[in-house]
């Protein structure tokens, strides 16, 4: 059929209707109204943290100190973000070695060791001088019962502990690089995977030679357990503190199997 010139205008229109109205019947999927952004989850409401407790001395003070290596430096401020996921949990161990007065023991019993069923082993030389202001600063902490004082050179002393048995453990006695690798190596075995090894003075005397002061040796240690530890993001100038992650012994033993045992 030949259509018209007046017939085509008439076909045009009533396709464009027919478009247009299946177009209107089958719209395509009818935008469905957006899901409810979920809910923001009400924050969980975190019990604030107690305050931290700064022991002084000075008149009207229970303790008496002749010096301040915890409030300077740094030291208290880092020490509440190194050891958060333990303060006041129940059964922790603190070790410590250097005391002397028992400034830093008396900061670990206020503020981390507060349950009643957590304990501070404290090592130290007790040079004779100090050894009664020692005491008499930990009797006034009220927390004497929970503290247990070793009297010697750390490197014996350490040997006498138990392994795997510590949360925490303060390393701030002999600063000789040798004393300090000892006391490290020999702390490793006895903190437990998860625990914090905290040394203090890293920095310090750094115009003495390498064999007088503590940092040559806490690099090394750091370097060598490199693959068992986490290094903690430097808090202050004056203390270096990981976090044990694995055990070295089960890395050794596999080897050993590994490359011995299993070849025979
Ligand atoms: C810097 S003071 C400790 C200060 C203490 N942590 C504080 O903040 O109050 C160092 C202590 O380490 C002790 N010390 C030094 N060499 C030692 C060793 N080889 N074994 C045990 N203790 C030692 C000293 O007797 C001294 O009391």
């Amino acid at each position: 059929m030949r259509l018209s010139a007046q017939q085509w205008p008439i076909l045009a229109t009533v396709g464009a209707v027919l478009l247009f109205g299946c177009q209107r019947k089958h719209p395509g999927p009818t935008p469905q109204p957006r899901p409810a952004e979920p809910q923001q989850q009400a924050a969980q409401a975190e019990p604030p943290a107690p305050p931290i407790v700064h022991n002084t001395a000075g008149t009207g003070s229970k303790y008496r100190f002749s010096i301040d290596w915890v409030n300077t430096q740094g030291r208290a401020q880092s020490w509440p973000v190194v050891l958060k996921d333990l303060m006041g949990k129940k059964n922790l161990r603190g070790l410590e070695v250097g005391s002397f007065e028992g400034r830093s023991a008396i900061w670990f019993l206020d503020n981390v060791l507060t349950d009643e069923s957590s304990t501070l082993t404290c090592i130290d030389l007790f040079a004779p001088e100090y050894d009664g202001i020692f005491d008499a600063n930990i009797k006034a902490s009220g927390r004497a019962r929970r503290v247990t004082k070793i009297k010697g050179y750390s490197d014996r002393a350490l040997r006498t502990l138990k392994p795997n048995t510590y949360d925490f453990i303060y390393l701030d006695g002999c600063h000789k690089a040798h004393c300090t690798l000892e006391d490290a190596v020999m702390s490793w075995d006895l903190l437990k995977v998860g625990g914090v090894l905290m040394f203090d003075d890293w920095l310090w005397n750094m115009d003495l030679p390498i064999t007088e002061r503590p940092k040559i040796a806490i690099d090394v240690f750091a370097e060598i357990y490199a693959p068992f530890i986490k290094v903690v993001p430097l808090l202050n100038s004056h203390s270096f503190f990981l976090v044990k992650t694995g055990d070295t012994r089960d890395s050794s033993t596999e080897l050993w199997y590994k490359n011995f045992y299993n070849k025979k």
